[in-house]
């Protein structure tokens, strides 16, 4: 038996001491207030147990975290035919690069890169009759908790300086790769990615991807098939520019978010969400990144 608890412990107090802890994002000015102090992590089983250590539940900013959630949606809404919208290789770029968009007509490479997540974001908007209420209703249902909210501010923020998403926004616009009107569809992902939840709430969300297809409840939401698609996107492409040294350094499919989050999972056993607010030069959390090497090691559970 594994010792998780112990082992989430010991990871939280090693990382408490360490004083290089990254680069809190600013480019979205309302994410610069967040202590950088902060350090979460939490662990769910497959039998349901849940171990944590440290600000396990705060609220942080989940970013690119939900484009996970939006794409298992969008899945379950349209299936196979989203392929024909967004590819499925990783872009070797920074998520928010535009160069290949263009050399590839208007096809994103893959659907976490932010381009893509604009191409499932118009999906959502198209086929949900309250994009935003019944996004949110989504995650609320998955993650079994009523509390959970967009924060506003951190929309608000982004709405007035995100020009890298209106252009790609337009940019996809303009190969015909934008049903909705721009506005729309930044609004509903600039929504999206402003969701606040902690490292507790991630878990439960993300529980049906490490359980084949079905929440905590026992509702199922997608196929094995398409849970083998959701999860191996994650692998090749949740970190980007550095979803490489990511599956070399933890070994699982995971997603990253610039308010510091990150979601992993080993299929079947383990499903882990861990915050701190700092950011690697390749906008992925530092000590995020760190804590899951040591969680993967002293475990030796990874998917390799
Ligand atoms: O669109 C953006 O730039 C942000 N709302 C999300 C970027 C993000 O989280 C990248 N992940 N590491």
């Amino acid at each position: 038996m594994i010792d998780y608890q112990a082992i989430l412990d010991s990871i939280a107090i090693g990382c408490s001491s360490l004083k290089e802890r990254g680069n809190i994002a600013s480019y979205i000015p309302e994410l610069r207030k967040v202590d950088g102090s902060k350090f979460g992590i939490h662990l769910v089983d497959a039998k349901k147990s849940n171990f944590q250590a440290g600000d396990a539940n705060e609220l942080f900013s989940i970013q690119s975290i939900s484009k996970v959630l939006t794409l298992a949606q969008a899945m379950g809404m349209v299936g196979e035919k989203l392929w024909q919208r967004v590819g499925v290789e990783p872009s070797g770029d920074p998520f928010n690069h535009l160069s290949l968009l263009e050399m590839e007509n208007g096809v994103p490479r893959n659907p976490l890169i932010n381009a893509g997540a604009i191409v499932v974001a118009d999906i959502l908007v198209t086929h949900l009759t309250n994009p935003k209420t019944d996004f949110l209703a989504f995650v609320r249902e998955l993650a079994n908790d009523e509390t959970i909210e967009f924060d506003q501010e951190v929309a608000a923020s982004e709405q007035r300086t995100g020009f890298r998403n209106y252009a790609a926004a337009n940019l996809l616009k303009s190969y015909g790769n934008l049903k909705n009107d721009v506005d729309t569809v930044l609004d509903f992902y600039f929504h999206q990615c402003a969701l606040k939840m902690s490292c507790k709430q991630l878990t439960k969300a993300f529980y049906f991807l490490m359980n084949r297809g079905e929440c905590q409840q026992g509702r199922s939401y997608l196929t094995l098939r398409q849970v083998k698609r959701v999860n191996s996107i994650m692998l090749t492409c949740g970190f980007y520019d550095e979803a490489g040294e990511f599956a070399f350094e933890v070994g699982l499919p995971g997603k990253s978010g610039v308010g510091g989050g990150i979601v992993a999972l080993l299929p079947d056993k383990y499903c882990v969400a861990v915050w701190s607010p700092g950011l690697n030069e390749k906008g992925n959390s530092k000590l995020g990144m760190e804590a899951l090497e040591k969680l993967t090691t002293a475990t030796g559970q990874s998917i390799f």
